[in-house]
């Protein structure tokens, strides 16, 4: 007797042995973690602020309440839902032509996501034949993409984030350059989009692409990404363009549609076929100031 209880004496200690090896690994790892997190902050931290003013007046949303911004709250609920679904977090925008407001869909849809607490951006100026984006917020990017693809220069003196507006990092174009194709195509910028998607997990990475028609960019650098938004424009993209710009897109996973440039928020759209993955309407008009 006096020996079985013994032996039950010993297991016990094992067991409480174990729990504490079990506890101090989980905790230990929870202390990596926090430390990983940290890093990470480091590293955004070391993103370059630069000053923006009156994005309103640019047509940028900031924190604002009204139906602009709710119609990009709507359409940031949709691609989040889809994207984690999926375990996505590579967001590319295009459309079949240009000047449709693909960067200003990429810039807004961006800033509604990073007002979520939870989930950070990088936005990236990919349109490397017409950059537009540090113009956008009213700036003018020193650096770019094309530094970092084509003489190597790191990220972290590329990489900028509009002051005022956390969670969210501009990685601009930088040059325009004439062979965008090869670059978008090349080896580097695979490993490096790989390397976005995996390096923050709670990152959403939203590449503003060319249009799929004006040159062969955007298919060369599709494969590189999760999932496409098209952006169409309510009385501006034509039927045929977008009936072949999804026929070159076959193969590729779309996400939706946007409707941009709507002439009223409820007015249903005629004539264009928005197949497959429509997601949002959006907008009236965006005004001067939204
Ligand atoms: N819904 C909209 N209402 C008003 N202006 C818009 C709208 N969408 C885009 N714009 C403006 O139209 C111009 C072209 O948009 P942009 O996003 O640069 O197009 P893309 O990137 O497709 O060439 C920009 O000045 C932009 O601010
Ligand atoms: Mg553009």
């Amino acid at each position: 007797m006096e020996q079985i209880n013994q032996a039950l004496e010993r297991a016990r200690q094992e067991h409480m042995r174990n729990l504490k090896k079990v506890a101090n690994t989980s905790l230990s790892k929870k202390m990596n973690n926090i430390s990983i997190a940290h890093k990470k902050e480091i590293t955004y931290t070391k993103t370059r602020a630069i000053p923006v003013q009156n994005l309103r007046e640019k047509r940028i949303i900031t924190n604002q309440q009204n139906s602009i911004s709710d119609a990009y709250r709507i359409l940031r609920t949709q691609i989040l839902q889809r994207l984690h679904e999926k375990d996505w977090n590579l967001l590319a925008i295009s459309s079949a032509c240009s000047g449709t407001g693909k960067s200003l869909t990429s810039i807004n849809l961006a800033m509604s996501i990073a007002s979520e607490v939870d989930t950070t951006v990088l936005l990236v100026d990919a349109d490397l034949r017409a950059p537009s984006l540090d113009q956008h917020f009213g700036f003018t990017a020193e650096f770019g993409l094309t530094d970092y693809l084509l003489d190597g220069k790191p990220l972290d003196e590329i990489l900028v984030h509009p002051e005022g507006v956390p969670r969210f990092v501009l990685l601009p174009a930088g040059k325009a350059i004439e062979n965008s194709s090869e670059m978008l195509s090349s080896f580097k910028m695979k490993n490096l989009v790989d390397e976005l998607k995996h390096r923050y997990p709670s990152r959403i990475v939203i590449f503003d692409l060319p249009s799929i028609l004006n040159s062969s960019d955007t298919l060369a650098f599709l494969p590189n990404v999760d999932t496409t938004l098209m952006v169409v424009a309510e009385g501006g993209t034509k039927e045929a363009h977008l009936k072949r710009a999804f026929e070159l897109l076959q193969g590729n996973e779309v996400i939706g549609t946007v409707l941009n440039w709507a002439y009223t928020v409820d007015k249903d759209h005629a004539g264009l076929n928005l197949k497959p993955g429509w997601i949002s309407r959006i907008f009236s008009k965006l005004g001067k100031k939204i």
